[in-house]
């Protein structure tokens, strides 16, 4: 069993696990690009099929033309915090697998599950950077691949905000209440030994 930031698991893991979780209360400090490439490295050593490494990232600091236009892809309901995010990321993935050789590309059926792994590291290097990492599925992706100017064959799969927490009384009052790191299913509704277990 661990137990950190008010959350805890049946066995014992590492405390980064229980740490990870995605605030919306950021406090708007600029971030150095080293440190943003730092998480997008971390991000970039996620295993995937055939080391096929399908993940592509849009990155954009505060304060920067690339900000505003993630922002602007962005649910409203996401824009209201996200803003006050240190950086914004949109998270791409190969759906061809393509060859040097001329053949013709190929689905690549796990992309998105890759793409998923990359994420996961992500948010995992951004807590030992001291920053947290809130990953969006409310996003006009769409608009997102065309104002990011995303070639054909990609899914455009979330967006991340990156940033250092605040205080929660800075969120409009309807998301006060959220701010808090949620709990879990126990683990034997999820995981089954031998056969499938549907409840
Ligand atoms: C793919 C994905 C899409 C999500 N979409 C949104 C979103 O649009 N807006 C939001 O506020 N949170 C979003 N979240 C955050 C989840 O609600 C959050 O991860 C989940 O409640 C678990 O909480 P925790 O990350 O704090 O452990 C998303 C998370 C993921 C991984």
């Amino acid at each position: 069993m661990t137990s950190s930031n008010h959350r805890q698991s049946d066995f014992a893991i590492d405390p980064v696990f229980l740490d990870r979780w995605s605030p919306r209360s950021f406090s708007g400090d600029a971030m150095s690009k080293n440190t943003l490439l730092t998480i997008l490295e971390a991000a970039h050593w996620a295993p995937s099929a055939s080391n096929y490494q399908p993940w592509r990232f849009v990155y954009a600091l505060r304060g920067t033309d690339g900000f505003d236009r993630i922002l602007s892809v962005l649910a409203e309901s996401n824009q209201v915090w996200a803003k006050s995010a240190s950086a914004l990321i949109i998270i791409f993935s190969d759906m061809l697998s393509r060859k040097d050789d001329g053949s013709e590309p190929k689905p690549f059926r796990s992309h998105s599950f890759d793409a998923g792994a990359a994420w996961a590291m992500l948010a995992l290097q951004a807590v030992y950077s001291g920053y947290y990492a809130h990953g969006m599925g409310g996003v006009d992706f769409d608009k997102a691949i065309d104002v990011l100017k995303v070639p054909p064959g990609y899914r455009a799969e979330a967006a991340v905000a990156i940033g250092k927490l605040a205080d929660k009384n800075l969120l409009p009052e309807h998301l006060q209440a959220r701010e808090i790191p949620s709990n879990r299913k126990p683990l034997s509704a999820v995981a089954f030994e031998g056969l499938f277990q549907s409840t």
